[in-house]
């Protein structure tokens, strides 16, 4: 891969794929602009080299269609704010004469955005012709969008077929980085923290960990599953009856391997899933018929703290409860701290784990936050990212091994 600061920019049209998919509220009112700030050391790089900067990106999914809710607007304004310049932003047609015309007039050090790149149906279908389209508005094609990395999309992959020069930006390298020290060349002990709702999303993910890691640490609504694959019962809880075998197989494989697997040996219950609902500690030995499991114990959170006291290095995807529930909230919290009070080199990424992280005030304890979620949880499983392949790279952990 070659990167950004590796390239004359000068006078040269630099088109930036960014990851600005950012939460909004129903006012399209920007809730957490973390994405728009991680991409600004590489568009500020790309000003100060005197560059002329097209920045774009998708949000949501509004399948080839104009959906007004779904403009750039909001982002271009928040951008503007944050770069203390005007950033002008490109019709919903993305690529037509007056597009043209924009980037035709378009001065050094000056920003454009296009709209939201999904509009176009080919963004999706990773078709060439609206790969090329892109490609001609530029001299430069930068890649920093690594929390899309995960999509074979005309933005992200195929227009690197066309553009003049493609490269990655400050976002991608330093995902790249962190997650090499991490997962390719650990100090170790080397844990896995794994939370979240659904294990069917993390089977892949926790397959490929076990070649890599010394500890295995399962939490979330997912761990409801390993309960039953204990032989626990686990009431009313959600957990996924057809992955109870696959669970074991996992248990047995991190034994095989000498990986210690850790899963909860208590929970907070509740009798129904509502903020409000009543609340107690047990162990998972008595998880009583009606209840259902809604956050890891506090022996649990015990238990994974001493755990992860020797590690060097930690990965945490996931929360450990439905902690957006304050009544469920304690075992992620508690695992924030954990993690951020560690002095092992601490990633985390994906499925929530930043708000957690940020709610609990903990984010510069954190060696690094990654931009990415389905893109985070991709590299865990080991596949391989269509944009950094599209940029002769590689994460150093593809080829999952399967069985
Ligand atoms: C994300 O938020 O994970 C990325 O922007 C990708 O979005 P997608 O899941 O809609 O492709």
């Amino acid at each position: 891969v070659r990167y950004i600061n590796e390239i004359d920019l000068a006078g040269k049209v630099v088109f930036i794929r960014v990851d600005f998919n950012v939460p909004l509220d129903e006012n399209q009112n920007i809730t957490d602009d973390n994405r728009i700030r991680a991409a600004l050391p590489t568009i500020n790089y790309c000003l100060d080299e005197n560059a002329k900067v097209i920045v774009a990106s998708h949000m949501g999914r509004p399948k080839g269609k104009v959906v007004k809710e779904l403009s750039m607007a909001p982002v271009a304004r928040r951008l503007g704010r944050l770069l203390k310049k005007q950033v002008h932003l490109g019709p919903p047609e993305l690529v037509n004469d007056e597009t043209r015309k924009m980037v035709q007039e378009l001065k050094t050090g000056k920003v454009l955005m296009l709209e939201n790149l999904r509009y176009e149906p080919g963004e999706t279908q990773d078709d060439p012709e609206f790969s090329k389209a892109l490609a001609s508005l530029c001299d430069i094609y930068v890649d920093d969008a690594f929390a899309v990395a995960h999509r074979p999309h005309a933005s992200v992959e195929g227009i690197t077929k066309f553009a003049p020069v493609s490269v990655a930006g400050f976002t991608m390298k330093k995902e790249m980085e962190y997650f090499r020290r991490a997962m390719v060349d650990p100090a170790r002990p080397l844990a896995a923290v794994v939370g979240g709702a659904k294990a069917i999303t993390k089977l892949e993910a926790l397959e490929n960990l076990l070649e890599h890691v010394d500890k295995m640490i399962v939490g979330g609504a997912m761990a409801n599953t390993f309960l039953k694959g204990v032989g626990y019962e686990v009431g009313k809880s959600r957990y996924e009856e057809e992955l109870v075998s696959v669970s074991q197989c996992l248990m047995l494989k991190a034994k095989e391997m000498g990986v210690k697997l850790y899963i909860p040996v208590d929970c907070v219950v509740a009798d129904r899933f509502d903020p409000k609902a009543e609340t107690m500690v047990t162990t998972v030995q008595e998880i009583p018929k009606e209840w259902m499991v809604m956050d890891i114990g506090p022996a649990t959170s015990q238990l994974y703290r001493t755990a992860l006291r020797d590690c060097k290095t930690i990965i945490w995807n996931g929360p450990m409860g439905a902690f957006e529930m304050d009544a469920f909230s304690r075992g992620t919290y508690n695992m924030v701290s954990t993690v951020a009070q560690s002095y092992a080199m601490t990633i985390i990424g994906g499925g929530d784990t930043d708000v957690a992280v940020s709610r609990v005030g903990e984010t510069d304890n954190i060696s690094y936050i990654s931009t990415g979620g389905g893109a985070f949880l991709a590299m865990l499983t080991g596949d391989t990212l269509p944009a950094v392949a599209a940029l002769g790279g590689s994460t150093g952990m593809e080829g999952r091994i399967i069985g």
